[in-house]
Order: C-alpha cells, then sequence, then structure tokens
C-alpha cells in the first residue's frame, strides 16, 4: 500500500474516532446535570417538562441524523478517495431525481413535523388555569420585584396582597401565573427549572407561568443585556409546602414592628428614616410616598419590610444567611460567600429564627460601598449609591434591618 494511502487511512479513522468520542462525551455531559443550578434539561415542573417533552426527541433525531450523515460523509470519502491508479470515475448522481427529491422532502417533512410539535408546546405554555396564583413581576436595574394578588381581586396592591423582591416564593404543586414588565430597561425573566424565558419590556404586560413540582430553591438569571450590573441580576424561587406558603403569606402581610426604644436598632431605623426610605419602603414605617418629586422616588428600590424572610440580597447575589452546607446530612453552614448556594433563612422565611446565622459581613460592606461590589450608575438613580456611612452608622443600620422579619 502507497505511504499516502496508508496515512490517509490511519488519518481518517482516527479523526472518525475522535469526533465520534467527543460527541459521544459532549451528550452525556449536557444531559448528566442534575447539580448544575442552571440548566435547561432537568425540569422540576409541568412547564419546563412540557419543553423538555419537545426538546429531547428532537435532540434524539438531530442525533441519529448527524451520525448518519457523518458516516456517510466519511466512508464516501474513504471509499472514494484518490487511489493513485487506473480506477475508473465512480458513477455519478448529478440529475439523479429520485436521490434530489429525497434529500429535500426528508428534511423538510422533519422539520415540518418538529413545527406541529413546537405549535402545540406554545399553545400549552400559554393556556392559564383559572385558580393560579397572580403575581405581577416588574424587572429593574438590577433586581427583581414581586407584587402578588393574594386576595385574587385583579388588583396588586388591595388589601392583603404583598410586595417583595428577589425571592419569588411559591406554593409547589400550583400553578404561578406571572404578569412581566419593566420599569426602565428590556429585562427577561427566566427560571430554566421551571420554565422558558419571557422578556420584561418597559410598557408592556407579557403573561407566563411557573410551577414547581415539589419544595426546592430553583435559580434564575436575567437573560437580556440590560447594563452594567446584568450579571448581577439573578433570582431565586422557594416553592414550599402550601400550609407553609400560608405561613409566608400571614407573616409577609404583617407591618413591620418598631425595635425596642433606646436600642441600637432604634438607632438605625431613624438613620434608614434620613438616608434609605427616599428609596426603599417598609411597610407601617417607611411607606410609598404617594407623591415624591423625582428623582428621589421611594419605592424604587427592594421593599425591605421582610428583609430578613431572604437568604440573599441585592438582586440575589449575595447571601444574607450562611447557606446550607451542600450534601451535608444535618443544617450545617456552607460557605456565604459561595454565591452558587443561596443562603437559606430557614423559618426566618415564615417570620422566625434561622438555623443559620446571617452573613454580616458582607452586608456590612454593601452598606460601606454598594457601588464596589456590583457595577451601577447610582447618579443615575440605577443602583445603591455609596452613602458614605461611618461604621457607627453601619452597625446601626444592620442592627435594624435585623429586625425586619
Ligand atoms: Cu436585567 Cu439583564
Amino acid at each position: 500500500m502507497p505511504r499516502r494511502s496508508l496515512f490517509l487511512k490511519v488519518f481518517g479513522t482516527a479523526s472518525f474516532t475522535i469526533v465520534a468520542v467527543l460527541y459521544v462525551a459532549l451528550i452525556v455531559a449536557v444531559f448528566r446535570n442534575d447539580d448544575k443550578p442552571l440548566t435547561t434539561l432537568a425540569p422540576k415542573g409541568v412547564n419546563a417538562q412540557t419543553i423538555q417533552n419537545l426538546v429531547a426527541p428532537v435532540f434524539g433525531v438531530a442525533g441519529v441524523i448527524f451520525v448518519a450523515v457523518f458516516g456517510a460523509v466519511l466512508y464516501i470519502a474513504w471509499r472514494f478517495r484518490d487511489r493513485d491508479d487506473d480506477t475508473p470515475m465512480p458513477s455519478q448522481v448529478h440529475g439523479n431525481s429520485v436521490l434530489e427529491v429525497g434529500w429535500t422532502a426528508l428534511p423538510a417533512l422533519i422539520l415540518a413535523a418538529i413545527a406541529v410539535f413546537t405549535v402545540i408546546t406554545i399553545i400549552k405554555l400559554e393556556q392559564r388555569s383559572d385558580d393560579a396564583l397572580a403575581v405581577r413581576v416588574y424587572g429593574q436595574q438590577w433586581w427583581w420585584s414581586y407584587q402578588y394578588d393574594i386576595d385574587g381581586d385583579g388588583s396588586y396592591d388591595g388589601q392583603g396582597d404583598i410586595t417583595t423582591a428577589n425571592e419569588l416564593v411559591i406554593p409547589a404543586g400550583r400553578e404561578v401565573s406571572l404578569t412581566i414588565s419593566s420599569h426602565d430597561v428590556i429585562h427577561s425573566f427566566w427560571i430554566p427549572a421551571l420554565n422558558g424565558k419571557k422578556d420584561a419590556v418597559p410598557g408592556m404586560d407579557s403573561y407566563w407561568k411557573i410551577e414547581a413540582d415539589q419544595p426546592g430553591v430553583y435559580m434564575g438569571q436575567c437573560t437580556e443585556f440590560c447594563g452594567l450590573s446584568h450579571a448581577n441580576m439573578r433570582m431565586v424561587v422557594r416553592a414550599v409546602e402550601p400550609a407553609q406558603f400560608d405561613d409566608w403569606v400571614a407573616n409577609q402581610q404583617r407591618p413591620a414592628r418598631s425595635p425596642e426604644p433606646g436600642s441600637l436598632a432604634a438607632a438605625g431605623e431613624a438613620q434608614f428614616g434620613n438616608l434609605c426610605a427616599q428609596c426603599h419602603v417598609v411597610n407601617g414605617k417607611f411607606e410609598k410616598a404617594k407623591e415624591t418629586p423625582p428623582p428621589l422616588l421611594s419605592g424604587v428600590a427592594p421593599d425591605l419590610t421582610h428583609l430578613m424572610t431572604r437568604g440573599t440580597f441585592a438582586g440575589s447575589i449575595f447571601n444574607l444567611y450562611y447557606p446550607q452546607q451542600p450534601g451535608a446530612p444535618v443544617p450545617t453552614p456552607g460557605d456565604p460567600t459561595d454565591v452558587s448556594t443561596p443562603g437559606d433563612p430557614g423559618d426566618a422565611l415564615f417570620g422566625g429564627t434561622s438555623a443559620y446565622p446571617v452573613n454580616r459581613v458582607t452586608l456590612e460592606a454593601w452598606l460601606r460601598n454598594p457601588p464596589a461590589m456590583k457595577p451601577a450608575a447610582a447618579t443615575q438613580q440605577r443602583g445603591m449609591p455609596n452613602l458614605g456611612l461611618s461604621e457607627q452608622q453601619i452597625d446601626e443600620l444592620v442592627a435594624y434591618l435585623e429586625t425586619l422579619k
């Protein structure tokens, strides 16, 4: 055998083997991902499962086509290679109607079938249940605001309705109907374990729904570039048992209690009134101003009435509590700077006391210089400014914030 042919044979076989191995490794890596918080391939709710039911067969068909086409290309390249001898040209297929109609019609049929199932999936995802829990979602630079229509009267600021931020608490096993919009630029709402993405467009309401089969924590991330801290605009969904959800609601409906007079927290409350209440609401104490001249507009920043019921803060990029150590059999606090594991409020979620310590170091650092920890354009009322607080003011404010359960 001539040396050139031998080289081609070895080279061809090696290339084919490498491509095949990489392809199989890629498929295994993509599908073995239950531990990755933002995977789209491990559905944890009926809507994400509806998408998975469409995606998985398409992946399968695409994989078969990939193997068949690449196999044929490699085989033909080897079988009909230039042999340096007098072998005549193989018979030519140019102008062969059967083949040409075949390789036009077959892909068209496959795509048509995928289109039918895609439309069916879209229709399923748009259907809304009558007894869904209604939540209004606003994307803001760079955090998420949630308003719950608890009494089901179609308004989000009626009696008993709730406003919260960044962490969406939902009852497991119940559909949550979202009305998504934005107060500034286009964001995109995305909890991959619970459903696909939906853009938050200013001046427009987009409807979406999520549902978690089981209690758990589901991570999300803004997926539309929205400025400096787009990458720091995360979200956390906490799905809890329906009875626990009622406990959560009852606690959220409670206005904030004032700290004991003369305490460090009481001093912090006074600081909060001077420094923070222009933007942050604390129900029962620092209400949303009815008419505030811009640019100081109370309500442009997260509602802090029940801050300590959340496991994270500042667009869910910092842990407010220490997280549960992954894999630990008993509640063991993990690394509070490990943002891939969100802080665990434990019983504080329902207004009780957490089994996990408050991540005071990060909270203090945040108050010391927020733009250093999360890029913002605070001079344009986008993100929290550096207020130049003294250590005394920071101690007082943290003491006050810790009372907001
Ligand atoms: Cu909000 Cu990206």
